[in-house]
This record gives C-alpha cells, sequence and structure tokens, in this order.
C-alpha cells in the first residue's frame, strides 16, 4: 500500500504532451522529489495529484481515493503549496493562518504553525508586507494547518536566496520528523538529494530516472577524472601513455577516463620513477548534478532554469 500511486498518466493540452506516460508511487512518510527542467510538466502532476486539474488518461490513487473525484473530504486531507500562490494581502499572517485553519475539520493550533514555519515574530504582520520568503513560509505554513497525511509542495524554494533555501530545507525536514508523505517538486539537483528519500528525474512529462538518490548517481557513465599539474620543466609529452582523453584545466591538467586506477598507477608509477610529486592530483567522480544534467541533456532539453518561462496557474 502506497501513499500515492500514478500509473501511465497522461496529460495533453492541444498538442502539447505536458505529462507523457508518468509511473511512479510514493511510500507513507515518505519525502519524494519529482526533479526536471522548466516545462517538464511538474506542477501538471501535481495539480492532478491534488485534483485541481483533469487527466487525459492514466490511473492516480492518492491515499486510496481517485483525487479528480474524491472532491472535498479528499482535499481535506491533503496540504497544498502552490507554485504561484494569490494570497490576500491585507490579511495578517495569524487572520490567515486561522482563515485557511476553519477549512479543515482536523487542525493545527495557529501559533504553532505559524512557529513551525518560523514567523513567530510576523504573526501580526501583513501579508503585504512580507518578503518573498516568508510568503513561501506562510504558503507553508497554509498548506500545514489541515493536519494533512500528504503535503504537495511545488518548487518550494525558487527564487530563495541561500540561506532562504536552507531555511526551507530545515522545514521539510520537520515535517519528515511529523511523520507527513510529501511530495515536492523542483529543478535543483542538490536540493532533492538533500531532501528526498527518492527522487524521480522528469523531462518532457516522462521519466528518465527513478530510486534514490544514490542509485540515480549510479545511473550516470562511469567517466572519472583525474587531475594534476605537471612538475615544473615537464611537458604533456613527456607522460607515459594514458587511456582517455587529456585536457587542460587551469594551469594544469585533467584526464576523463574509465580506467581511474590504472590511469592513476601509469601517472603515479612514472613520476615516482622521475622521483617527483605530482602536485594537486585528485580523482573526482561525477557529482549527482553532473549525473541530472548529463539525463536531461540524453533526454533533449535543457535543465537550466530558465526565470523567463512564464508560471502557470
Ligand atoms: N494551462 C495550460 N495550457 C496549455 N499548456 C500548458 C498549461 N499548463 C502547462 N502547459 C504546458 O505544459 C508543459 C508542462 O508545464 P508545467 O506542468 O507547468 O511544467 P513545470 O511545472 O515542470 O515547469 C509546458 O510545455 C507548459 O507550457
Ligand atoms: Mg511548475
Amino acid at each position: 500500500m502506497h501513499a500515492i500511486t500514478v500509473s501511465d498518466l497522461h496529460k495533453r493540452y492541444g498538442d502539447v504532451r505536458a505529462v507523457d506516460g508518468l509511473s511512479f508511487t510514493v511510500g507513507f512518510g515518505e519525502v519524494f522529489a519529482v526533479v526536471g527542467p522548466n516545462g517538464a510538466g511538474k506542477t501538471t502532476t501535481v495539480e492532478i495529484l491534488e485534483g485541481h486539474r483533469h487527466r487525459t488518461s492514466g490511473t492516480v490513487d492518492v491515499l486510496g481515493t481517485d483525487p479528480a473525484t474524491g472532491g472535498r473530504s479528499y482535499r481535506e486531507r491533503i496540504g497544498i503549496v502552490l507554485q504561484d500562490a494569490g494570497l490576500e494581502e491585507d490579511f495578517t499572517v495569524a487572520e490567515l493562518v486561522r482563515l485557511y485553519r476553519g477549512m479543515y475539520p482536523r487542525r493545527l493550533d495557529v501559533d504553532e504553525v505559524v512557529a513551525l514555519v518560523g514567523l513567530a515574530d510576523k504573526r501580526d504582520a501583513r501579508v503585504k508586507t512580507l518578503s518573498g520568503g516568508q510568503r513561501r513560509r506562510l504558503d507553508l505554513a497554509l498548506g500545514l494547518v489541515g493536519d494533512p497525511d500528504v503535503l504537495f509542495l511545488d518548487e518550494p524554494t525558487t527564487g530563495f536566496d541561500p540561506s532562504a533555501r536552507r531555511r526551507a530545507w530545515d522545514l521539510v525536514g520537520s515535517l519528515r520528523g511529523l511523520g507527513k508523505t510529501v511530495l515536492l517538486t523542483t529543478h535543483y539537483m542538490d536540493e532533492a538529494e538533500h531532501l528526498a528519500d527518492r527522487v524521480a528525474v522528469v523531462v518532457a512529462g516522462r521519466l528518465v530516472a527513478c530510486g534514490t538518490p544514490e542509485e540515480i548517481r549510479a545511473t550516470g557513465d562511469a567517466v572519472a577524472t583525474v587531475a594534476f599539474r605537471l612538475p615544473a620543466g615537464v611537458v604533456p609529452a613527456d607522460l607515459p601513455e594514458l587511456d582517455g582523453a587529456l585536457l587542460p584545466r587551469g594551469a594544469g591538467w585533467r584526464l576523463r577516463t574509465t580506467t581511474p586506477t590504472l590511469a592513476l598507477n601509469r601517472l603515479t608509477g612514472w613520476a615516482v620513477g622521475r622521483g617527483e610529486e605530482l602536485p594537486q592530483i585528485e580523482v573526482t567522480r561525477p557529482s549527482l548534478e553532473d549525473v541530472y544534467l548529463e539525463l536531461v541533456a540524453a533526454a533533449g532539453t535543457d535543465a537550466r532554469p530558465d526565470a523567463s518561462t512564464p508560471r502557470h496557474r
């Protein structure tokens, strides 16, 4: 039994296949991240799960309910943090949280929720006076106050500076502590890696990888980089034969190779034989971000966040 099951989900807008055969499951109490570039279909998927958008085909189950027909009793059991929510500007933080609280049968305490999202000192401030980061935290408070079993967070940190992002990460960590099932979207792989138990990489409405961050890292190609500088007076032509591509890197060199052990052995054997040190020698493996960018490039789109892409509601 899963908290969320998505099976062969499709959503078309005219000719656009926004979601093109997505399948995944999310366990109870799991934090699950859907990662993908702009236009991947993340918001469309989340809104279908929330019951706010109709699907073209496929099956969806959240908490044993089909969101399309779950109605009000379904929406009372989920929490929603929209990518671009319009907030009532003239209310204070506490007033707005109380207003939303009144819509749910199960409720958390207003001050408890306000404190949980780190807005206690803004409790009586009007919404229109809040910064962007404070608004996102208020969004989260509104999603939480109905004490939902499942929480949907659509790009909870987009537009945040690094310290606001860290605070938001802490917040999602505290949701995990409350035992909530969380499905979040992001176009930052480092965020997904930090927050999520499992990650789905979605490009152009299709799943290109799904698993723990470690499992996704393992799907990348096995190329490692051996970087080093050459001792004074030594040129690359003096090096032994190395398997891989030798490229300049700053004042030194980097070798991209699938056999780093052999390359290191040749290089260090050669240097030791000459009685020399290879300055700044290091071996690195692709980061999860590198693997993600490879996956996205292989799927034929650009992973870089594009601020000019319109947001949809
Ligand atoms: N209401 C809509 N009408 C037409 N096309 C839409 C609509 N909403 C989204 N799309 C298109 O569907 C695709 C996926 O959009 P979206 O789900 O917002 O992606 P993401 O949230 O990953 O950026 C995009 O090509 C987008 O332009
Ligand atoms: Mg979106």
